[in-house]
């Protein structure tokens, strides 16, 4: 990072974007270019779980080619929640102040970076919306949209979390909420580590603000979305949401 990476006054500071990968190889480039066009200020790390299709072996000669390009590899595939907490303290390690999760895979589209980290003015942390006005998916099937949907209703009624869209995976932290919400403890694997990460980011008081994204379907490779990561969702939202009321109650009789 040199202080061209500092921005002038009013912005949050040095800029990280994590892009957590596991068979990207068709899709890892064109990420990084496009978002080393939308903010060239900020830095990227591609977090790669050891990716057979030689993913990880592409963000190393993108790396070797641009000192704003990282990549941090993992020795296996252990989910997305691992890689990016990997991810987070490699950058909190290193100085940076803001933390951006991004797929790979194109459909958090880096044109739009620039309004997210505009949005963490008044916020601790941002979230990019596919279910508030103005937010939207393409090429998504209608049975992908219903689960996306249900899962958000959810654990939003559940959890009683002000989110429309509190499993979406284009966020961006201040490093401050990182450090504020115990990330120790989080032990969420799949997809269900982003409703957990808003959940906490909720409880400890920190301000979230959602904007409108347009989230564009993969058009190379394959989701990583599994039967087992829906059951893990369901089962830990769940536990959650029936704790927190039994913690409640109990509290409520003393
Ligand atoms: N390192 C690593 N390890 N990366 C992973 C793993 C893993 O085990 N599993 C998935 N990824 C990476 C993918 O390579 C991709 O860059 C990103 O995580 C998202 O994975 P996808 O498989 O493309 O997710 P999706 O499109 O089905 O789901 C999207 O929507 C979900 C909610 O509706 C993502 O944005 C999720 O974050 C989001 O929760
Ligand atoms: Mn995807």
């Amino acid at each position: 990072m040199t202080d061209d990476d500092r921005p002038d006054s009013g912005s949050p500071g040095p800029v990280l974007v994590i892009v957590p990968t596991y068979n990207e190889a068709g899709n890892i480039g064109a990420v990084v270019s496009r978002v080393r066009a939308s903010v060239p200020r900020a830095h990227l790390l591609v977090a790669d779980d050891n990716s057979p299709d030689g993913t990880g072996r592409i963000a190393d000669e993108l790396a070797a080619a641009d000192d704003h390009v990282h990549v941090l590899h993992r020795k296996g595939k252990e989910g997305l929640g691992a890689a990016y907490l990997a991810g987070f303290r490699w950058g909190i390690e290193r100085g940076y102040e803001v933390l951006v999760e991004m797929d790979a895979d194109g459909s958090h589209r880096p044109e739009e970076l620039p309004r997210l980290l505009g949005a963490l003015d008044g916020a601790d942390l941002v979230l990019g919306s596919r279910w508030v006005p103005g937010g939207r998916v393409v090429n998504w099937p209608r049975s992908r949209e219903a689960l996306s949907r249900g899962g958000s209703l959810y654990s939003r009624l559940l959890l009683g979390v002000p989110i429309r869209d509190v499993t979406g995976g284009y966020r961006a932290f201040r490093r401050t909420t990182l450090e504020g919400i115990g990330l120790d403890r989080v032990a969420s694997q799949g997809y269900c580590f982003q409703v957990d990460l808003a959940w906490r980011t909720v409880r400890a008081g920190f301000r979230v603000a959602e904007v409108p994204i347009t989230f564009v379907e993969r058009e190379h490779g394959d989701s990583k979305m599994s039967r087992a990561i829906v059951a893990e969702a369901l089962w830990r939202v769940t536990a959650w949401g029936v704790g927190a009321r039994l913690r409640r109650l109990r509290r409520g009789r003393r």
